[in-house]
């Protein structure tokens, strides 16, 4: 007897697929009537939307080698490059992941601390007191320079870091513009025409990237250094061996694209929520004052809860899989959606109220609570960032109370990331 599909949202490919570039979280949001799971169809593959906790579970703790996280985020291929952590799988993926992982040990964590630091409150500083500014403007410089001098170990005063922020910026600004994903994602990441596209801005950048990697290797500290180019550098796998340029080159645009866009936006929102919530800036203003750090903690998690960065991750089955009583053949694509499981009542009551008083002496579900995604493929840098919101926002915080200007923010598609309409719109009290 055949298995049946999961029921299917009836609209033409095109149509979903402009919807979705729109706003991935109203397009889910309108879908979620067929059931927990339901497939939607605007990519080369449908896609199987998964929203129960179970279901999730099943995938988060599936082998490896039965579904491929690495084929489901292939869209980013062009720009991340074949070597990309994000874009591996099997044992490729897990020496990367094992190469980068000292980077992200809890004790370096403490001396990137003092950088965020650093950052953050000479960005606060900028921050005009007396009018209106766009939150997201300030946390997106905070996110970049830290991510810079934290991933490339390049001094915010040296020629070489500008140029290369310069890069950065401008190829980051480039691939978030509305729609650049959809002809990767119509067409495959490895077309011609879609690589055609893409290299103007990637060239200038990889240029840069392979002169500071080559004047790197020759530095005589290269050893001693901790910045997470020269530690990858330095890494060794099982094997003893290292990385190669194209290697680095991969991971380095990785870590910038995946660790300052999402940092940047889950920041601006956590200050549009709050503004928007009444008594939460006070509230935030007080907690730094009184130093009471689990309320922080619990602002990122509720932030991340009800505007979760990114609104889904991506598997695709390698091997025949059966996943909330359907069964799934090799080629299906396995989509947990964070957005709908962040919003179940069942496990959230009032889902829409932003409130991190729910998250007093509650600690986040695996399976309930996944901005950073799961299992083997756990965002490697979710403790960084949680760090980073925290020390971001004990700056702001300082600095006075915020008000909202104007009303609730509505969600605008960025890249992959879902951000504040008009980037959390604010001033100081
Ligand atoms: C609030 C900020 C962030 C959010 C919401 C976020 C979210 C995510 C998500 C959902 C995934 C996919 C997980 C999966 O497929 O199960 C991921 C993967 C990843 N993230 Fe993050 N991330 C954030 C910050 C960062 C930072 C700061 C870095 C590094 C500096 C980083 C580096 C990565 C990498 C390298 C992966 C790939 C992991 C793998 O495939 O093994 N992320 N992130």
């Amino acid at each position: 007897m055949p298995t049946p599909q999961p029921p299917t949202l009836r609209q033409p490919r095109l149509v979903q697929g402009v919807r979705f570039a729109k706003s991935q979280k109203r397009f889910f949001e309108k879908a979620a009537h067929l059931g927990d799971t339901f497939q939607v169809n605007f990519q080369r593959r449908r896609w199987n939307v998964l929203t129960h906790p179970d279901a999730v579970k099943d995938v988060f703790t599936a082998s490896p080698q039965v579904l491929h996280a690495g084929k489901g985020n292939e869209i980013l291929a062009t720009a991340l490059g074949e070597h990309s952590v994000l874009i591996l799988d099997e044992d490729e993926h897990m020496r990367h992941r094992k190469l980068l992982l000292p980077s992200f040990h809890g004790e370096r964590l403490a001396a990137q601390a003092a950088t965020i630091q650093r950052i953050a409150e000479r960005e606060v500083e900028r921050i005009p007191r007396d009018s209106t500014f766009s939150m997201r403007d300030h946390t997106q410089k905070i996110a970049l320079e830290v991510i810079l001098e934290i991933v490339l170990g390049t001094e915010s005063t040296g020629e070489e870091h500008d140029v290369l922020a310069d890069h950065a910026t401008s190829t980051l600004e480039w691939i978030g513009k509305p729609f650049r994903l959809l002809p990767p994602g119509l067409l495959g990441p490895r077309h011609p025409l879609v690589r055609r596209m893409y290299k103007p801005v990637l060239d200038p950048l990889d240029e840069s990237l392979y002169r500071l990697i080559a004047g790197r290797r020759k530095e005589p500290d290269l050893e001693e250094r901790e910045d997470m180019l020269s530690m990858l550098l330095t890494a060794r796998d099982e094997q003893g061996n290292s990385m190669t340029d194209v290697e680095v080159r991969d991971e380095i645009v990785t870590l910038v694209v995946a660790g300052h866009e999402t940092t940047a936006t889950a920041l601006a929102w956590a200050f549009e929520r709050l503004a928007h919530t009444e008594g939460s800036t006070e509230a935030l203003h007080r907690a730094v004052t009184d130093g009471d750090d689990p309320y922080l903690t619990a602002v990122s998690q509720e932030t991340l809860r009800l505007r979760p960065v990114l609104d889904v991750v991506v598997r695709q089955v390698n091997r025949p899989v059966e996943i909330a009583g359907y069964s799934f053949e090799k080629g299906e694509m396995i989509v947990p959606c964070i957005h709908l499981l962040h919003r179940r009542e069942d496990i959230y009551p009032d889902p829409l109220e932003f409130r991190p008083s729910r998250w007093k002496d509650v600690k986040p579900g695996t399976y309930t609570w996944i901005p950073f995604g799961g299992g083997v493929r756990r965002c490697i840098g979710a403790s960084f960032a949680m760090a980073e919101m925290e020390i971001v926002m004990k700056a702001v915080a300082q600095a006075g109370v915020l008000e909202p200007v104007g009303g609730d923010e509505k969600v605008v598609q960025k890249f992959i990331t879902s951000s504040p309409a008009r980037g959390g719109q604010l001033r100081f009290a």
